[in-house]
């Protein structure tokens, strides 16, 4: 009876383990983003919906993200296959990511964000509006 509640015991933390290491089984692991800090919270984009900006968007989404990100957002680009994490979806992206954070994560990089640090920091390397350009150019993807 002891014994046996000794195994049951083990059976039921080594399973809790790698449910855990597996994240629940879900293929990709959950995105974390956190709440960008108040410098960019709450900021949205002037070029929303600006069929002009997003046409100039794409130019420079081409040129500066799609190496990693993929043509389509998808992530796949050829120079983000080595890298682990992957270059996000930025389909996904599109749709669950706020706009702040977006504009936080691409001006400040990945690792200012608790993220990956192979994100890098556009600040300085893009002006804001070019940031926001892009950036209504991405939140077209998937749709
Ligand atoms: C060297 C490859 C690389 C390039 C180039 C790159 N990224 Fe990234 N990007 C990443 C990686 C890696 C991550 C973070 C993945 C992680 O930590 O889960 C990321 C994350 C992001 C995120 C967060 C998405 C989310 O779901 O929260 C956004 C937005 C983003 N990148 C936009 C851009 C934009 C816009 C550009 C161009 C100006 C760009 N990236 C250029 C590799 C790249």
């Amino acid at each position: 009876m002891k014994k046996s509640f000794w195994i049951l015991l083990a059976v039921v933390v080594m399973s809790a383990l790698v449910l855990a290491a597996c994240g629940g089984g879900g293929g990709q692991a959950t995105v974390e983003r956190k709440a960008p800090p108040p410098e960019y919270a709450g900021k949205t984009n002037p070029y929303a919906g600006d069929a002009a900006a997003i046409a100039e968007g794409k130019e420079l989404y081409n040129v500066n993200c799609a190496t990693c990100h993929g043509e389509t957002g998808a992530g796949d680009g050829p120079a983000g296959a080595s890298l682990d994490p992957k270059p996000a979806n930025l389909i996904t992206a599109a749709k669950e990511a706020s706009e702040d954070y977006e504009f936080w994560i691409v001006s400040e990089g990945g690792a200012a964000a608790g993220r990956s640090a192979s994100m890098a920091a556009y600040k300085g390397v893009l002006t804001e509006d070019e940031i926001w350009k892009i950036l209504a150019y991405t939140r077209t993807f998937g749709k």
